[in-house]
C-alpha cells in the first residue's frame, strides 16, 4: 500500500501491510496477531521523513473521539482520541470557550502525537496544559497511563523520543482547559502585531486563534499544496561564550535566552545565512518564507531530501560551528 497521503512530506514509499484502527480493542487485536517482527506506529504523519519502503506492518492510529471528563465553572478536563486531527481538536476548543490550546492552532498531525515531541508554538507548548495521557504497551498489550511529570517533557522533547521509545502507542490525551476567564500568552511579536493591526486590545482565544492561523498560513507551506513536515531542524542551544563569538561575525544574530548560561539560536536563520533560503533541486527543495522548513514539490524522494538536510547540517558546521539536529524522525 502507498503511503504518500499518509504522510505530510507526499513521500511514495510502500507498507508491506497496513490496518486502519479505530478502537482501542481493535489496535490490542492487531497487536496480538501480528504475525511480523516489528510493527510501525502512524499517526498523522506530519513530523516524520520516509527514505524507504516500510518492511513491516503499519497501524494507521485513527481512534476518534471527543469527552468532557469534568466541568465546573473555571475549567474542565476534556480527553480526546489520538487519531482526532490536532487543528479540528483546537477548532472544537475555541467554538466551546476552552482556553489553552490557541496558539497551537494550525498545527498539522494527530492529537496522538502531540506528546511524543511536545509540540510548541508561540510561547506556548503541549505540556503547559495536558494533564496525562493514555498508551498501550505494545509489547503486551497492556494500558499504561502517563502523568505530565512521568512524561519528562522539554523543548520538542518527552519521555517517549528517549526510555519510552517505540514501546508505547498513545490511545488518549487529557487536557485542562481553562472557562470563562483565559489566561492568554501574547506575547510572541508577531502575535501582538497581528493583534494590533487589527485593533484588537482586549482579545479573545478566538481572536488569539485566528491571529496565529493568519501568522503560519503567510510563513509556512500548506502540506495539502507543498509537501512538508514543518520546521525540519530543532532551534540549537549554545553556550554563551560560543553565541558571543558569534555575535562578533554576526551583530545580528537573533537569539532566546534559555539560562545564564545557554542562548538558543533560530536554525531558520542560520540556515538562510548560508544562502539555502528558497532553494530548489529537482522537486526538493528549502521553502521560499522559512528556512528551517525542507519541502516537496511534487515527487521528491525521501533520500533526496535527506540529502538537503545534510548539506544543510555540514555547512552550519563549518561556518558556526553548530550542530544542527533533526527534529523530523527520519525512517
Ligand atoms: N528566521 C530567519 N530566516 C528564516 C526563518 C527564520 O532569519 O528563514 C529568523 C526570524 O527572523 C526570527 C527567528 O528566525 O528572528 C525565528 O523565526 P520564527 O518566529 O519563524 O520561529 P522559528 O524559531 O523558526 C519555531 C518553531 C516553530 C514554531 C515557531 C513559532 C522550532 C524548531 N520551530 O520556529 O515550530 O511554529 O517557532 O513559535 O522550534 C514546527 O515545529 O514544525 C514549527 C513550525
Amino acid at each position: 500500500k502507498s503511503l504518500k497521503k499518509y504522510n505530510t512530506f507526499g513521500i511514495d514509499v510502500t507498507a508491506k501491510e497496513f490496518i486502519e484502527i479505530s478502537s482501542e480493542s481493535e489496535l490490542i487485536n492487531a497487536l496480538s496477531n501480528n504475525s511480523q517482527k516489528d510493527v510501525f506506529i502512524l499517526s498523522g504523519g506530519s513530523n516524520m521523513l520516509l527514505t524507504k519502503n516500510l518492511d513491516t506492518l503499519v497501524l494507521h492510529i485513527a481512534i476518534k473521539g471527543i469527552t468532557v471528563l469534568k466541568e465546573t465553572d473555571s475549567y474542565v478536563h476534556v480527553s480526546v482520541n489520538a487519531g482526532e486531527n490536532w487543528h479540528d481538536f483546537v477548532q472544537y476548543c475555541i467554538e466551546n470557550n476552552y482556553g489553552g490550546l490557541e496558539n497551537l492552532s494550525l498545527i498539522p498531525g494527530y492529537v496522538g502525537s502531540a506528546p511524543i515531541q511536545n509540540i510548541g508554538a508561540y510561547g506556548v507548548e503541549l505540556k503547559d496544559t495536558m494533564l496525562h495521557c493514555s498508551a498501550i504497551d505494545i509489547k503486551t498489550g497492556d494500558k499504561h497511563g502517563f502523568s505530565n511529570q512521568e512524561c519528562k517533557f522539554g523543548y520538542r522533547n518527552s519521555i517517549f523520543k528517549n526510555e519510552a521509545k517505540g514501546k508505547y502507542i498513545i490511545t488518549s490525551v487529557v487536557f485542562k482547559l481553562s472557562k470563562n476567564e483565559h489566561i492568554l500568552n501574547t506575547s510572541y511579536g508577531a502575535i501582538e502585531h497581528a493583534l494590533t493591526d487589527k485593533g484588537i486590545t482586549n482579545p479573545s482565544i478566538k481572536d488569539v486563534s485566528e491571529a496565529v492561523i493568519e501568522i503560519r498560513k503567510s510563513k509556512l507551506p500548506d502540506p495539502a499544496e507543498i509537501g512538508n513536515s514543518g520546521s525540519f531542524f530543532k532551534n540549537p542551544v549554545i553556550s554563551i561564550n560560543h553565541f558571543k563569538q558569534l555575535q562578533n561575525t554576526y551583530p545580528n544574530i537573533p537569539s532566546y535566552k534559555i539560562d545564564e548560561n545557554h542562548i538558543k539560536v533560530p536554525a531558520g536563520w542560520l540556515i538562510e545565512q548560508c544562502g539555502f533560503k528558497g532553494k530548489r533541486w529537482g522537486d526538493a527543495g528549502v521553502h521560499k518564507k522559512q528556512a528551517l522548513v525542507l519541502v516537496n514539490y511534487d515527487n521528491a524522494t525521501g533520500a533526496e531530501i535527506l540529502s538537503i538536510s545534510q548539506k544543510i547540517q555540514k555547512e552550519i558546521r563549518e561556518k558556526f560551528d553548530i550542530k544542527l539536529e533533526t527534529e523530523v524522525n527520519i525512517i
